[in-house]
């Protein structure tokens, strides 16, 4: 519960530095890693839309950044009717990184929280095994 709670302080900050004047939809991401580090990103969009980063890739890109590569819990906020569920990709970009079993908590900041995993969030998914044969 501790753990949240330090997922959902990081990503609340987070999202407030969130550079998203085109949608006006902050987004604020949180992961702690298996040693226990939290790292964090927001959504940067770009003028060219599609040059536009989820706050999800950006957590994971600090994580990677700061050698880390195996995600334990991961936690995305934004203001929103009710939680918002991360984007297919992603939702790969987090199986990358955690296995099916990972929790993975989507939050509004009017405090709805929804708690899921990356099984079921990507079930199904592409994984390294897929290429075994190659
Ligand atoms: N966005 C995220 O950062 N994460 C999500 O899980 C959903 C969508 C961002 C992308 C874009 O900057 C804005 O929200 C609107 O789609």
């Amino acid at each position: 519960m501790e753990d949240l709670m330090s997922l959902l302080e990081a990503a609340t900050a987070v999202r407030e530095n969130a550079y998203a004047p085109y949608s006006r939809f902050k987004v604020g991401a949180a992961l702690r890693t298996a040693s226990g580090a939290v790292h964090a990103g927001c959504n940067v969009e770009n003028v060219a839309y599609p040059e536009g980063t989820c706050a999800e890739a950006g957590a994971i890109a600090a994580m990677v950044a700061a050698g880390e590569t195996r995600i334990a819990e991961i936690l995305v906020i934004a203001d929103s009717p009710e939680p918002v569920p991360p984007c297919g990709g992603c939702r790969q970009k987090i199986a990358e990184f955690a296995g099916p079993e990972v929790p993975v908590t989507l939050c509004t900041i009017d405090g709805q929280s929804l708690r899921t995993s990356v099984a079921d969030l990507l079930p199904g998914s592409f994984r390294a095994a897929h290429m075994d044969r190659v």
